[in-house]
């Protein structure tokens, strides 16, 4: 089976010396490079800047924003059978990066946004993906009903939930506790863990489901 995982946060360059990011450790993405590895997958890992060194045998495609996550998933995807997008994507970036650094001048500035393009929402339409296609939902409230309306609007098969406001878990963290969300709004809740034992287990739920769809 081949297998495609984003990892990572982006980062949005403001000038040359600063970037807007996020707290995402890349843990949860390599722990599942990691565990696909390990059962015999074939791997691409796309991964924003992480200090994580990726797995032995994983073709490596190392982005820094948004727009670069983008066109490696675009130009890759369709050569897998399974497309895992575990990245926290940066949802918005400066809409102009100062060729210089910026001088600390006035007291108060504007930084003016624009939205990136969703790389998960477009494998479908816009990159033609037949594959099992996996999310993550990162939530604070009404994880399982946020989690779903995800699954649904991105036509995802599985989104993997989990609650970023319990401590100890998700961001930034060794342990996580996830909800596995499946069509039909079914939810399977995995007791928590470290994330090396849960991307074992997500990773064997894919292969299950992956080879129920398969014709013998
Ligand atoms: N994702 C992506 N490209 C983006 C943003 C997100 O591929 N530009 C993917 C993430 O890797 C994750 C899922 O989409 O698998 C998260 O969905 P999203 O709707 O972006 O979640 P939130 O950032 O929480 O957004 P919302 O404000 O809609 O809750």
């Amino acid at each position: 089976m081949r297998i495609l995982i984003t990892a990572g946060p982006t980062r949005e360059p403001i000038d040359p010396v600063r970037f807007i990011s996020n707290r995402s450790s890349g843990r949860m993405g390599y722990a599942l490079a990691q565990a696909a590895r390990e059962a015999g997958c074939a791997i691409t890992l796309v991964s924003g800047p992480t200090g994580l060194v990726p797995p032995v045998g994983a073709n490596f495609v190392p982005v820094d924003t948004a727009k670069q996550m983008f066109d490696a998933v675009a130009g890759i995807i369709k050569a897998h059978d399974v497309a895992i997008f575990s990245a926290a994507v940066a949802d918005y970036r400066p809409v102009e990066i100062a060729p210089e650094k910026i001088k600390k001048t006035e007291p108060r500035m504007v930084l003016e946004l624009e939205r990136t393009s969703d790389i998960l929402g477009s494998a479908r339409v816009q990159f033609g993906f037949e594959g099992f296609l996996v999310g993550f939902a990162a939530e604070t409230e009404n994880v399982l009903q946020e989690a779903h309306a995800k699954l649904r609007r991105k036509a995802c098969d599985l989104v993997v939930a989990n609650d970023v406001s319990k401590p100890g878990t998700g961001f930034d963290s060794d342990e996580n506790e996830v909800t596995l969300c499946l069509p039909g709004s079914k939810s399977l809740p995995l007791p928590r863990s470290t994330k090396i034992e849960l991307a074992r287990e997500i990773i064997c739920f894919i292969q299950g489901r992956v080879a129920a769809q398969t014709p013998p």
